[in-house]
């Protein structure tokens, strides 16, 4: 980059961790549309809450309407779209805060291209596997209906491809688990991998 030099912050990851007590980690949930990712992601987000811990959550629907309500849902969009998404939970990590990303990121490619800016064991890639019967049986939002409609293009699942992640640190069968369970799932996680520590 021409003429822009990184300043490096005296106030570091490391000390804002040993301030929060936890380290700073990128909880990656991928899955269909009505999969449950955001869900999962605000339920997981209020344990660790009441845990003290400091997080976030990055959020599709809501990311669209302001950072990246330019873009549509075309491949390239949707590659832009996490490739943004990506960088800000890099921030948020070096915040040292918890960040927990809800975004269908279709493409195995976009996923490991975010998961390259973490080091190894900092990105938590999470699978919300939920069939696409069940997503469309949900529909909480009345989309499915409308990509059979067609009046939705590039619908995922439907007219637009979903790569279902071929490694990734955990997979949730959120069609067959209650919320709890799946809650449980990934705090058992976390504190196996030493993100959060038994009081
Ligand atoms: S992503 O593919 O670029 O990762 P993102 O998670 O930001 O998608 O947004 C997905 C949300 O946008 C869906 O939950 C749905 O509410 C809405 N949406 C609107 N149009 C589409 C579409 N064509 N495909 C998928 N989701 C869509």
């Amino acid at each position: 980059m021409n003429n822009i030099i990184w300043h490096s912050a005296t106030v570091t990851r490391a000390r804002r961790e040993s301030q929060n007590n936890h380290k700073g980690i990128i909880l990656w949930f991928t899955g269909l549309s009505g999969s449950g990712k955001s869900t999962l992601a605000h339920a997981i987000e209020e344990r660790l809450h009441q845990l003290n811990c400091r997080t976030f959550v990055l959020d599709g629907d809501n990311i669209r309407h302001g950072l990246c309500s330019d873009l549509g849902f075309d491949d390239k969009a949707r590659k832009e779209n996490i490739r943004r998404i990506s960088e800000v939970a890099k921030l948020m990590m070096e915040a040292g805060i918890i960040t927990l990303t809800a975004f269908i990121s279709p493409f195995r490619s976009d996923r490991e291209n975010a998961r390259k800016l973490f080091p190894h064991g900092e990105f938590i890639e999470i699978y919300c596997d939920c069939s696409l019967e069940v997503c469309e049986q949900r529909d909480p939002k009345g989309l499915y209906q409308k990509a059979r409609d067609g009046v939705i293009p590039h619908f995922t699942g439907i007219s637009s491809p979903y790569e279902a992640p071929e490694r990734m640190e955990a997979i949730i069968k959120t069609d067959e688990l209650a919320i709890e369970e799946s809650v449980e799932q990934i705090m058992k996680l976390l504190y196996e991998r030493g993100i959060i520590k038994n009081e």
